[in-house]
């Protein structure tokens, strides 16, 4: 149920607002007060009456409302509700909000709250595939915000393929499940992912096979158990979580350097196969074959151990787990790199080439504490990621 739940549901102009009015029944039905925001565009598909009528609350439409900004403001209405959701999202809308423009009342909210937004996408297969939609994707999810579908299917204007808005039903259930509280609510998660890539010259790097799967899975079920995420991430090859803060980096010292300006955090979960050496001496310009058959002498300095640094400085989160990833004595070098290194937990895990953890689906880990070690069955790595989230409910609800 919902009730004392107040969503502000803004709606876009696209053929599929008319699915908005059913997601307006639900949510009342459930006992959520409605608050509709509608653009000018969507007033050509459903009628501010008729959406009235079913939300039965005023329908706000124009930015410069001399009533309504007495009676309320747009950043006062922005506000106070529980959770923005866009429903459709259309492809100009999520333009205006990838890019901060605030030039009509539905941008205008969006771009003045602080409260979580949940965008159901709906537009024609090519519009949501062509590149600009992608990219604005993108620095939409890394700036957390949360989406429902597209769908994929056949759409109004006869074409087929992902672009439908998400089923009434399914964008009902993305809300209730964000308005949920979960043991993690309230508590702000770091989470380092991915490798990273230390340059050699301008196009050429050093790197590792992490593909980051697990560490994104860990993001995932901490934000679904409440948690506020930032994501600070190498260059994966499996692509972020919705609905987390990302930050996106290169090399370990821009990881640090981010990780430092996440804190404070409430824990740290250091999930990056972190380059251990950078090249001391890369060079700012292509290095040449000079034909002489002499290769290019890199020389090696030491990267700054981020774990390490957080679990020993002053700012240090309740909570730091660290990753063993070995490929013989797993457990007693995971044992001695949880007292070197001053993290509370280690999750140890065998990346021998056999086992096919490294860039695979699944896991098989031990986790490490002061006072145990328990082995985990190897299981799929969004499985463990679950696990683990629930155990860092446990220990923060506890600290
Ligand atoms: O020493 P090793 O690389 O095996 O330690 C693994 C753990 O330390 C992982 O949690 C990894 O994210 C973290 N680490 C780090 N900074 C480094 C090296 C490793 O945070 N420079």
């Amino acid at each position: 149920m919902l009730s004392d739940r107040r969503i502000l549901l803004i709606i876009g102009g696209g053929i599929a607002a008319y699915k908005s009015l059913l997601l307006i029944r639900l949510l009342r039905g459930a006992g959520a007060a409605v608050t509709p925001v509608l653009t000018a565009a969507a007033e050509h598909f459903v009628t501010p009456l008729s959406v009235a009528a079913l939300a039965n609350e005023k329908v706000h439409t124009a930015l410069f409302d001399l009533t309504a900004e007495a009676e309320m403001g747009h950043i006062e209405l922005s506000r106070s509700a529980d959770l923005i959701v866009v429903a459709p999202a259309t492809a100009d809308l999520m333009a205006k909000m990838a890019t901060g423009r605030a030039d009509d009342l539905a941008s205008t909210l969006l771009l003045a709250t602080d409260t979580p937004v949940l965008l159901a996408p709906a537009m024609n297969v090519r519009m949501w595939q062509h590149p600009a939609t992608q990219r604005n994707l993108q620095i939409l999810r890394a700036d957390g915000i949360r989406l429902v579908g597209p769908d994929d299917g056949q759409m109004a204007c006869g074409e087929f393929g992902p672009g439908r808005l998400a089923e009434p039903e399914a964008i009902f259930a993305a809300i209730q499940f964000a308005l949920t509280p979960g043991p993690l609510t309230g508590k702000h998660i770091l989470v380092t992912s991915g490798p990273t890539h230390e340059p050699i010259d301008p196009v050429r790097y050093i790197a590792n096979r992490s593909s980051g799967a697990q560490g994104t899975a860990i993001a995932a079920a901490l934000r679904d158990l409440g948690a506020k995420v930032t994501f600070i991430t190498g260059p994966a090859s499996v692509p972020p979580p919705d609905g987390v803060q990302i930050q996106r980096v290169e090399t370990a010292a821009q990881m640090l350097a981010a990780v430092q300006a996440a804190l404070p955090a409430d824990a740290a979960i250091f999930a990056a196969a972190v380059a251990d050496w950078r090249v001391a001496n890369a060079s700012g310009s292509k290095m040449k074959k000079d034909g002489s058959g002499q290769a290019p002498a890199l020389q090696f300095a030491e990267n700054p151990d981020i774990l390490a640094t957080i679990s020993k400085g002053d700012r240090r989160p309740t909570l730091v787990i660290g990753f063993a990833a070995e490929t013989d004595e797993v457990i007693a070098h995971a044992r001695a790199k949880r007292t070197r290194k001053g993290c509370d937990w280690i999750v140890a895990n065998d990346v021998s080439p056999a086992t096919g953890i490294m860039g695979g689906r699944e896991n098989a880990v031990t986790l490490i504490t002061v006072e145990m070690e328990e082995t985990w069955p190897r299981m799929a790595k969004d499985e463990v990621a679950r696990k683990l989230a629930l155990r860092i409910a446990e220990a923060l609800t506890r600290a």
